[in-house]
């Protein structure tokens, strides 16, 4: 495919040249496909949103290789300081005080006084990340609302001729996104992920308390759906009918057909791993309805039940 790019070392240098031009590119990481550009640019970042379709009011996530700029655009909190040493680079997301002379544009935080911030682990954009004087905003690469994208061929999927360079990172280790903490006042997860409550708590001693809501920053009823496959989705289900596809997960589960297995072996990181190529599977099948059993809500499952539950909705 001619928007897809293998990695080598000449196709990070072309991924380089286009993202100083301020222009988008697809990208792997551990967690999910993004669609990265430079987040000191307000032309690069509003070309994110454009793309994405996705409202100017929902933030985006500043990616960074190590601490060298970030201390420039955020304040670094001792909380955030150990959760780093133990789980950066990897799938965890602060939510950070941004400093006043921040070079970040204010489009890619929806003008807030806080900024997201990650340091992917996938090796392909850390090579990356390590060439660049700016760090990127990445959005997950998907259209608004849309099921985020697993593999390259997904995102060409979501997007087509719209974004014409792609980098191909292979399948994402984790399949869904990042957690997504709060560090200021009291620790709140804002989105479950591979990084669990307890490990986060674990190391800072603290209660971590969940969020309610999938999202403070979001004005109420603005982004209802999420993750949505754009097919109804039921949960919580014990029998297939004729006309759904049938979502199961572990080894009771004979195979037949409209059936399909998040994890034979009954892992929920497989499950993970399963989970947006399945929906994105069925879609493409044709069926109208999805029907999925109960997932343990444990681990992982604390994420997978999470963006379940906002696909149905
Ligand atoms: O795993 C991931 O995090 C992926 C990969 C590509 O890194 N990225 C991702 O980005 O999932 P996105 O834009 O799809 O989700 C970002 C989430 C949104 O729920 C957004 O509202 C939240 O992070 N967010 C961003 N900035 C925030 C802020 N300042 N305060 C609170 N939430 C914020
Ligand atoms: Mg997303």
């Amino acid at each position: 495919m001619k928007n897809i790019y293998k990695n080598s070392s000449l196709n990070l240098a072309r991924a380089k040249k286009i993202l100083m031009k301020n222009n988008i590119i697809g990208l792997p990481t551990e967690t999910v496909y993004g669609l990265a550009g430079n987040a000191y640019s307000n032309n690069a970042v509003k070309k994110i949103y454009k793309l994405k379709k996705r409202p100017r009011i929902n933030p985006l996530i500043i990616h960074y290789y190590n601490l060298r700029l970030l201390k420039k655009d955020a304040f670094l909190s001792e909380r955030f300081l150990k959760l780093y040493k133990k789980f950066s680079p990897g799938p965890l997301t602060y939510i950070l005080k941004k400093r006043k002379n921040s070079k970040i544009s204010s489009f890619a935080n929806a003008n807030l006084k806080t900024i997201a911030v990650r340091f992917p682990q996938n090796r392909i954009i850390r090579k990356l990340l390590g060439k660049l004087k700016f760090p990127l905003a990445i959005p997950s690469a998907n259209l608004s609302t849309a099921v985020s994208p697993v593999c390259s061929n997904d995102v060409l999927d979501e997007f087509g001729k719209k974004l014409s360079f792609i980098l191909d990172g292979g399948k994402c280790k984790i399949g869904l996104e990042s957690s997504v903490v709060n560090l200021n006042k009291k620790i709140q997860i804002l989105r479950p992920g591979a990084i669990s409550a307890k490990e986060i708590s674990k190391i800072l001693r603290e209660k971590v308390y969940f969020s309610n809501k999938s999202n403070k920053v979001i004005s109420p009823g603005m982004i209802k759906k999420h993750y949505s496959p754009g097919i109804p989705i039921e949960l919580n289900c014990k029998k297939m009918d004729d006309k759904a596809a049938f979502i199961v997960f572990g080894k009771r589960y004979k195979k037949q057909k409209n059936m399909f297995n998040l994890s034979k072996k009954g892992s929920l990181e497989e499950a993970a791993r399963n989970l947006y190529k399945t929906l994105r599977k069925i879609k493409k099948k044709g069926f109208k309805k999805i029907k999925v059993v109960k997932i343990p809500k444990s681990k992982i499952g604390i994420a997978i039940n999470d963006r379940l539950k906002k696909a149905a909705n």
